[in-house]
């Protein structure tokens, strides 16, 4: 699902989705890890440019997302830093469950759930695997300590994974584009996949 949804229009909308911007929090919390920890990565672009100062002062970070669109977005508020902010960011297409990013991080970030958009078991450990593999060890060219994983999903309501009230639409969000355009999001469960874990969520958007 991942890919042909940003590729689709989300990635357009996303900045002003009031469910993005009350992150607010997120950021500090990453700004704060990447201070601990110095150097970063981050895997799932924000369109907003609030992560790059996540590498910190002087730091590289690369920033790694299957969508194009998103990943153009994302270019856009890099191309407003200035040229030595600008040139520590590093944007790169590629698939988190299977990447090679040829360096090794004190930190990587998989931040606002993109783990959630793999749906299977075995796509969910390739991308730690892959994680794995770029996260520095002991003394190897930082000195101290092994690299970290911050990684944030959203733990959802027991309710929704089963109750026929939320086969009903229900509205997730209504907002104003700064052109003025309003959006409006509506979803419904259209499949409970209990064992799994997981539902068919169908997202209408005006
Ligand atoms: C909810 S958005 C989060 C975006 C961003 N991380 C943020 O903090 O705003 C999920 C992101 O995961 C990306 N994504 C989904 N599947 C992916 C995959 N297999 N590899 C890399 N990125 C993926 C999507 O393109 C999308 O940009």
């Amino acid at each position: 699902m991942g890919t042909a949804l940003y590729d689709g229009f989300i990635a357009d909308y996303y900045d002003e989705s009031p469910i993005v911007r009350g992150r607010v929090g997120d950021v500090a919390f990453y700004r704060c890890g990447a201070r601990i920890w110095r150097s970063g990565s981050r895997i799932g672009v924000r369109n907003g440019a609030d992560h790059f100062g996540a590498g910190g002062g002087g730091a590289s970070s690369y920033g790694l997302d299957i969508s194009e669109r998103m990943l153009q977005r994302c270019n856009q508020k890099r191309a407003k830093l200035r040229t030595e902010a600008r040139e520590r960011v590093h944007l790169v297409q590629g698939d988190m469950t299977r990447f090679d990013l040829g360096e090794k991080f004190r930190l990587v970030i998989i931040p606002f759930r993109p783990m959630q958009h793999l749906l299977e078991i075995d796509a969910q450990i390739s991308c730690l695997e892959s994680v794995r593999r770029h996260l520095s060890e002991n003394g190897e060219r930082f000195g101290e300590r092994r690299g970290r994983l911050i990684l944030d999903v959203f733990q959802t309501d027991a309710e929704r994974m089963h109750d026929p009230a939320y086969q009903e639409e229900g509205l997730v969000a209504e907002y104003s584009m700064p052109d003025g355009r309003r959006v409006r999001i509506m979803e419904r469960v259209t499949a409970f996949h209990r064992a799994q874990q997981r539902n068919d969520v169908e997202m209408i958007f005006t």
